[in-house]
């Protein structure tokens, strides 16, 4: 690899229980899943610097200081003018962004995207950040997407591994559920996490006493969830799951077509399944204990025109991949 070139990739996540509430202080469980976006930094070879994501935009290359970005790259445009200001060092450079993780559909692409950044970027200035910084200054970009981000997506995407998440407090998680399997099924619909979030708020500031009572019930999941995992009950955390997705139902934040998959996993074997993320479209996570009705209920999905995969899990956070 060119020795002016910094790269680093990051992990997507999926939330096992407590997305929204957890936007509200309430607690979430979530885990750092193996699809990972990268980063990479390089001189540039002429007197400007550009990004560029295929993924999201083909072969097109943005300078930098070009206005106005498209809306996707405000964020982006952020991380890099923070890093320059608090590095005050001058020399062009192109970045390029290349992602595994599906996007707009509750797996954390925004997140991992911004945090291989921030740590691509300020590695390239010879200046590593340690992962708390990482974590801040990813996830003060996400606000700009997102108006008020819980902070879970970055966080997990930063660590890896499993995490039990509290207003901005961690504590690691390790559970393993190493005799279950978790199916990821992309509903294909996407979605904007900033709109679903905003219109939670709405409604929590109209009704507030029934939405809280929401949450009550996301904690108590949380809470339940989270000795399930440790003591690797499936049965239960397969119940869980199904009462969690009933909740987001009740917040308004599902889709009747993650409703008819999870209707669809219900009837083929899953323990329990529900929505992951902000909700509104995008993937529905499925327990089971058995690999051949996993791998049934993936050929189901797949039949119905849908992305489904097994997700496998990782501890691995953000990752210097230079060598
Ligand atoms: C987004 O992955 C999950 C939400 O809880 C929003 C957030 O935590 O910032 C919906």
């Amino acid at each position: 690899m060119d020795v002016n070139t910094t790269e680093f990739s990051a992990p997507g996540k999926i939330i096992l229980f407590g997305e929204h509430a957890v936007v509200y202080g309430y607690p979430a469980i979530a885990t750092a899943i193996d699809l990972r976006a990268k980063s990479s930094v390089l001189d540039s070879s002429k007197q400007i610097s550009t990004i560029s994501i295929p993924d999201l935009f083909q072969k097109k290359q943005f300078e930098l200081n070009q206005t106005p970005l498209p809306q996707e790259l405000t964020a982006l445009k952020f991380i890099v003018d923070s890093i320059l200001r608090n590095f005050e060092l001058k020399k062009n450079f192109d970045i390029k962004i290349a992602s595994q993780i599906p996007s707009s559909v509750g797996l954390g692409s925004s997140a991992a995207v911004s945090v291989a950044m921030v740590a691509s970027l300020s590695s390239f200035f010879g200046k590593s950040l340690n992962l708390e910084e990482i974590n801040k200054l990813a996830h003060e970009s996400e606000k700009i997407i997102h108006s008020f981000p819980s902070g879970i997506d970055t966080t997990i995407s930063t660590y890896g591994g499993g995490i039990y998440y509290e207003n901005g407090v961690i504590r690691e998680l390790p559970f393993r559920i190493s005799s279950a399997y978790v199916v990821i099924i992309n509903s294909l619909i996407k979605r904007n996490t900033k709109d679903i979030v905003e219109k939670v708020k709405k409604k929590y500031e109209e009704k507030q006493n029934s939405i809280k009572e929401i949450f009550n019930n996301i904690h108590e999941i949380v809470i339940d969830a989270e000795k399930a995992l440790i003591d690797e009950n499936l049965p239960e955390i397969g119940k869980l799951m199904s009462l969690n997705h009933n909740s987001l139902k009740d917040l308004d934040v599902s889709h009747e077509v993650l409703d008819k998959i999870v209707n669809v996993l219900d009837k083929n074997g899953a323990l329990g399944s529900k929505l992951t993320g902000a909700g509104g479209g995008g993937c529905v996570i499925s327990l089971f204990d058995d690999f051949t009705k996993a791998k049934d209920a993936i050929k189901i999905m797949k039949e119905k025109n849908l992305q489904a995969f097994l997700s496998t899990f990782t501890t691995d956070g953000v990752r210097n991949e230079s060598n």
